[in-house]
C-alpha cells in the first residue's frame, strides 16, 4: 500500500502530496530512531522543573536539578512517551499529516535537540534528507 502511495508523481498536485507523505514518513522515522538518542547539558544553576513546565512533572512534587550535575535528556524516551504520543511505539507517519491528534504535544519532537544549543544545521539536514 505504501509503495503505491509513493509512485512517481504525475502532476503538481501529486508532487505536493508525494512531498507531504515523504516528509511525514521522515519525521516519524526521526521520532522512533533519532540519530542522537540523548543530549547532555551541564547544569550551571539549580533548575526547578516545576517552574519550567508543570505539565512535564510525573507528580505534583517540585523537582530541582542541582547545579554541578550533568543532565542527560533522553530524546528517545521523550519521543516514545505515551504522555506525548498516542500509540508511541507504532510507526504511524500520518500522525504528522492526516492524524495530528496522535501527537499530544508537538514540543516533544526534538530530533535536532532543543533550545539555544539545538542543531544549527536542522534546516539543511531536513532539506538534504527530504531531497
Ligand atoms: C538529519 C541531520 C541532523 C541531525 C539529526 C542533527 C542532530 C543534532 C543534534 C541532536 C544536536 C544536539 C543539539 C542539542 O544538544 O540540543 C546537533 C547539534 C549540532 N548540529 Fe546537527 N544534526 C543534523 C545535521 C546537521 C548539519 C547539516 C549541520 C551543519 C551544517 C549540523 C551542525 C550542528 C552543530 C554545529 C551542532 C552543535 C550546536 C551547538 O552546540 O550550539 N547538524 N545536531
Amino acid at each position: 500500500m505504501l509503495a503505491s502511495r509513493f509512485r512517481a508523481p504525475t502532476s503538481q498536485l501529486s508532487l505536493f502530496s508525494h512531498r507531504r507523505l515523504a516528509s511525514a514518513f521522515i519525521k516519524e522515522t526521526m521520532r522512533l530512531t533519532p540519530v542522537a538518542e540523548f543530549i547532555m547539558r551541564p547544569v550551571v544553576t539549580p533548575v526547578s522543573l516545576a517552574k519550567i513546565s508543570p505539565d512535564f512533572l510525573p507528580s505534583p512534587a517540585p523537582l530541582t536539578i542541582p547545579a554541578g550535575v550533568l543532565a542527560v535528556i533522553s530524546i528517545k524516551d521523550i519521543h516514545t512517551n505515551p504522555a506525548y504520543y498516542s500509540s508511541p511505539l507504532q510507526f504511524i507517519p500520518s500522525r504528522w499529516d492526516a492524524q495530528p491528534h496522535l501527537v499530544k504535544d508537538a514540543r516533544a519532537f526534538m530530533p535536532f535537540g532543543a533550545g539555544s544549543r539545538g542543531c544549527i544545521g536542522s534546516v539543511l539536514g531536513r532539506t538534504i534528507v527530504e531531497r
